[in-house]
Formats: structure tokens, C-alpha cells, sequence
């Protein structure tokens, strides 16, 4: 079995990056900001970030939406210390701001194009946030903006045509409950690995701020948008195996190393891992849809794909299976239009 193939984004400033097609990501911090000022303003204690703030964002990509996160953070104390001490943080706080990604990230990029009005200091953290990345006690406030959704590996019999919980679909649909067990049970090992490695990097009383989508309890992914992306992407790849464009071996051997949990599944490994106290789990209305525009719609699933597809099946691969994407979004348009929306959430830990 090949190994599990890295999450990264498609890097640069280019037409197909990333950075260019992830309006909607961003969106949601932006949505959030207000909230993420209540949460700091309401769960911060001022006294453990007396005259540095570190601030940490883990899985930042290559910008520009890490930027907008880490601002709606600062932004935040800075607020919070001018109403508690009248007092100009200026003259007072410094902060840092780490940038966690994998070493496969396109780092560069990010740097290269840091806010130049920003009002701290900046270093890159590669490696994997699975596993400790920092020292103990070294960070005061976290965020993570679309990466709660990862798994380190593809959960054990998921690949072998001979087990019980074979699956051959690309990802864990929802419809097939031995499969989505097997999914949430790797999930959940992983997240709480996670929490884990943030508790012990954490200052005590330190926050961390996820966002990203969850399934609202009883949702099936397959009735989502992002699963009808995986769905397509999983037919089309099915298609070139057919064509002899890509082994079928290879198609079989391939499943997404993510999981969408549903709302009652995150705070059930929250309270389980017993690290942090949920001080708040918002459902934040953002403003954005997501496009059901064919060419949009096989584009952005690019950019954020393409990158483990091209891992697995070589750039050709990948490039026809986004072709045949964006011809499906156009057969597929009703169901697409018609998805069912997840919900975005803002979850507030402090830990204990
Ligand atoms: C969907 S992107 C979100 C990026 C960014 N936070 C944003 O708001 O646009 C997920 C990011 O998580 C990173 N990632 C995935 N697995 C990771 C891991 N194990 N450790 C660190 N970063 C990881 C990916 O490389 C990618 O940059």
C-alpha cells in the first residue's frame, strides 16, 4: 500500500492556487471576528500575556486568509487591554506570531507576502500539528481555520477488498455506518492527538480558536457540498481507470484522509479528551455560498485537491480527473444547488 499522501495546498499566487480560491475559508473568519473578539475578551486572563502575545495558527497554508485569522486575534487583545488598563498596547505588548503548516507548504509564498502594515513578529513552524511542533507553555492563543477536519492515516480494512468495512468510495459518504464508524474512531483519535499537543504547548488558561464546518447531527457528508465534491471527484476517477488513463488498483488504494464530523461528534471528543474547557461553540452565519458554478465549482475543489491528487496519480491524472470534475458539476448541477448546508463553527477552548 502506498503511504498516506500529505495534505498540502496548490502553492503560489497563481490562476489554480490556493491563495486564489480560497474566498471561502476566508469568509468564515471574517464572519467570525466579532465573536472571536467576545471569546477573547470574555476567556483571556491579562495577566498571562503581560508585555509578549504569542499567537499560533496551525495548518496557515500560504496565506493570504492565516493573515486575516492572526489580525482577528491581535485585534482582539489589543481591544481587551485598551478597555482593562487604559492603556495603548502599543507602548506595551509585543507579539509573535507562529505559522504552522507541513514542510511540503508553500512557506515562501507566505512570507514573501506578509501584511507589510502587520505589528508583530513572524516565524515559521513546520511540521506535522498531529505531534508536538513547540515547545511547553510557549503560546498564549491558537487558532486553526479549516484544519480540524484532517486524519493522520486512512483507518485500518477501509483499503483491503476483503474486509467487512471495505469502501469504494474515496471518503466516508455517510451512508455505510461501518464505514463511518471506522472513520470517527480514526478521527477521534486524531483530534484528540491534536488537542493533546496544543494542552501541552498551551500557557495554562491559554485559547484555542477552531473554525470550520461540521455536520449538522443526522447530515450525511454525500448530502453536502464538499462531499458532492469528493463524490465527483471519486466518480471521475473511476472514470479514467476505466478509460486506462489511471490503474484501478490505484483508484482503490486512494481514500481522503478527512472526516466532517457531525456537531454532537466534536463535542463529544472535546469533553472526552478532557484537556480544555468549551467556552463556546457558535454556528456562524457567513455570508459566502459556496459556487455550484461548473468551472468555480472543479477549480476551487482543485486547488484544495489537487495537490493529493497529484501525489497519488501524477499531474495527467490529476489534471483529466479535474476536467471530468467540471463535467459532472454541469450534469450534477441540481444536486449541487440543492446540497444541504453544513454548519460553520466557532469553537472556543481554554485550557485547564
Ligand atoms: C484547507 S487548508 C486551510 C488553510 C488556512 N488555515 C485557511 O484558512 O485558508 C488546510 C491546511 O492545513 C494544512 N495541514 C494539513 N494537514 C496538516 C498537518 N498534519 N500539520 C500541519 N498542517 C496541516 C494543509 O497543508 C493546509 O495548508
Amino acid at each position: 500500500m502506498s503511504p498516506t499522501p500529505e495534505w498540502v495546498m496548490v502553492g503560489g499566487e497563481g490562476s489554480e492556487s490556493y491563495k486564489k480560491h480560497s474566498s471561502y475559508q476566508r469568509a468564515l473568519v471574517e464572519a467570525a471576528n466579532e465573536k472571536i473578539s467576545e471569546a477573547i475578551s470574555a476567556n483571556l486572563i491579562l495577566d498571562l500575556v503581560s508585555n509578549w502575545v504569542c499567537v499560533a495558527d496551525f495548518g496557515c497554508a500560504s496565506g493570504p486568509n492565516t493573515f486575516v485569522a492572526v489580525q482577528s486575534v491581535i485585534d482582539a487583545v489589543e481591544n481587551k487591554y485598551r478597555r482593562e488598563t487604559g492603556q495603548n498596547p502599543g507602548d506595551n505588548i509585543e507579539f509573535q506570531v507562529l505559522f504552522n503548516d507541513l514542510t511540503t507548504n508553500d512557506f515562501n509564498t507566505l512570507f514573501k507576502t506578509l501584511p507589510s502594515e502587520r505589528r508583530y513578529y513572524s516565524a515559521g513552524v513546520p511540521g506535522s500539528f498531529f505531534d508536538r511542533v513547540l515547545p511547553k507553555q510557549s503560546f498564549h492563543i491558537g487558532v486553526m481555520n479549516y484544519a480540524f477536519q484532517f486524519m493522520s492515516k486512512i483507518p485500518k480494512g477501509i483499503l483491503d477488498r476483503d474486509s467487512t468495512i471495505w469502501n469504494k468510495d474515496i471518503h466516508c459518504t455517510g451512508f455505510n455506518n461501518k464505514v463511518k464508524q471506522a472513520y470517527l474512531d480514526q478521527y477521534s483519535v486524531d483530534s484528540k492527538a491534536i488537542l493533546d499537543a496544543r494542552a501541552e504547548e498551551l500557557v495554562p488558561g491559554g485559547l484555542m480558536l477552531l473554525l470550520g464546518s461540521c455536520l449538522k447531527d443526522g447530515t450525511k457528508m454525500s448530502e453536502t457540498y464538499r462531499g458532492i465534491v469528493l463524490d465527483l471527484i471519486g466518480a471521475s476517477l473511476n472514470d479514467l481507470a476505466h478509460q486506462g488513463v489511471i490503474e484501478q488498483d490505484k483508484v482503490d488504494s486512494f481514500n481522503i484522509t478527512l472526516y466532517i464530523a457531525e456537531e454532537s461528534e466534536l463535542r463529544q471528543i472535546i469533553e472526552e479528551n478532557g484537556k480544555f474547557t468549551l467556552e463556546g461553540f457558535e454556528d456562524i452565519l457567513q455570508p459566502n455560498k459556496e459556487s455550484s458554478e461548473p468551472k468555480i465549482f472543479a477549480a476551487s475543489a482543485k486547488a484544495a485537491l489537487g495537490g493529493i491528487l497529484t501525489a497519488h496519480f501524477g499531474e495527467e491524472g490529476m489534471i483529466k480527473a479535474f476536467e471530468l470534475v467540471e463535467a459532472k458539476a454541469h450534469q450534477n448541477f441540481t444536486r449541487i444547488e440543492n446540497a444541504k448546508s453544513g454548519m460553520q463553527y466557532l469553537i472556543v477552548l481554554r485550557k485547564n
